[in-house]
């Protein structure tokens, strides 16, 4: 495979087109908002000159990933000659089923359908295609060309000839893919997000404040980040999407998530993407503030 379109262009489709291009893929990165593809674009050049600092790539290698980029506001130009089709865009299940759908009519048989959703049934995706068995998981860890993991699901249909071909493909990116099936959180946000839930329970409760978490976490723990930092970094909103899926998937209450959690997305407060969730963030600045509601 060459040709490879991203549908959304937020945290982790400008991620995922860098990666790619970085490692000579054409890669058609295509959203809705032409101001979410402007940014992803100033987004890839600030992370490529940052790698070019650092001496992981030359400035060769930075203007070779830049050209092959290309950006596109319509799905049916953008998706033109793909052999991978990987959609990155906003938690949604409706969203997500009516690109696919889309996806369906405007793609060959040959073309691999991936979703690089955090929590949402892959199995659920597919069963709006003709193509069920073309249809995977590619869920890819934010910062994407940093983060080694690539957790691959096979949904109920999905072929061992297109799982083995995405495996693959992630090593292409030299990435480390581990396969999983379509259970609800998959493996990572089984895990991950009952522990931050937790965390925010904590708060909630008046264990401990903000600061004094993260610190047990990350002190404790050896975690590079705490749980609450994390949920910003992550975003607010993700997080309690993900939780709504677990609790729905499982029906256990032990994956309701924390009211507190609720109510700053209802207020969105959304971590770093909005400004503020359990820090507030200043543009340019590395300090990690407390928000003014939990000191
Ligand atoms: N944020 C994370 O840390 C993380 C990690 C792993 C996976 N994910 C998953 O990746 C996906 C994207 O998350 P994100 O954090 O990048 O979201 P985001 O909100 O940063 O970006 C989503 C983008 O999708 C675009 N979009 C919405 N509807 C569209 C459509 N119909 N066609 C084209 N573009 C459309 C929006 O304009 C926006 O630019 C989600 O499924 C999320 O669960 C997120």
């Amino acid at each position: 495979m060459k040709n490879i379109a991203v549908i959304g262009a937020g945290t982790m489709g400008n991620g995922i087109a860098h990666t790619f291009a970085q490692f000579g893929y054409k890669v058609a990165l295509i959203d809705i908002a032409q101001t979410s593809l402007d940014k992803a674009v100033a987004t890839i050049e600030k992370n490529l000159d940052r790698q070019l600092a650092k001496e992981r790539i030359t400035a060769d290698e930075k203007a070779q990933t830049l050209s092959n980029l290309s950006t596109f506001t319509e799905v049916a130009e953008g998706v033109k000659g793909a052999e991978l089709v990987i959609e990155a865009a906003t938690e949604n299940i409706e969203i997500k089923l009516k690109l696919f759908q889309q996806l369906d009519e405007l793609c060959d048989a040959s073309v691999i359908l991936a979703t690089n959703t955090s929590s949402i049934s892959i199995t659920k995706i597919a069963s709006v295609t003709q193509c069920p068995d073309k249809v995977i998981g590619m869920h890819f860890m934010n910062p994407v060309p940093v983060m080694k993991l690539v957790e691959i699901i096979r949904g109920y249909e999905t072929s061992d000839e297109v799982t083995e071909l995405i495996m693959e493909t992630s090593e292409s990116l030299k990435k480390i893919p581990v396969e999983v099936n379509d259970y609800p959180g998959f493996v990572a946000n089984r895990i991950l997000m009952p522990m931050i839930n937790e965390a925010i329970y904590s708060l909630y409760e008046g264990v401990a404040g903000v600061n004094e978490i993260d610190t047990v976490m990350k002190l404790g723990m050896a975690h590079p980040m705490g749980p609450l930092q994390l949920a910003d970094f992550i975003g607010l909103d993700v997080c309690l999407s993900i939780l709504e899926v677990l609790h729905d998937g499982f029906g256990n209450p032990k994956y309701a998530p924390c009211p507190l959690l609720v109510n700053m997305v209802t207020a969105k407060k959304l971590g770093i993407k909005s400004g503020e969730g359990f820090y507030s963030y200043t543009p340019g600045s590395k300090e990690l503030v407390v928000a003014s509601n939990f000191k």
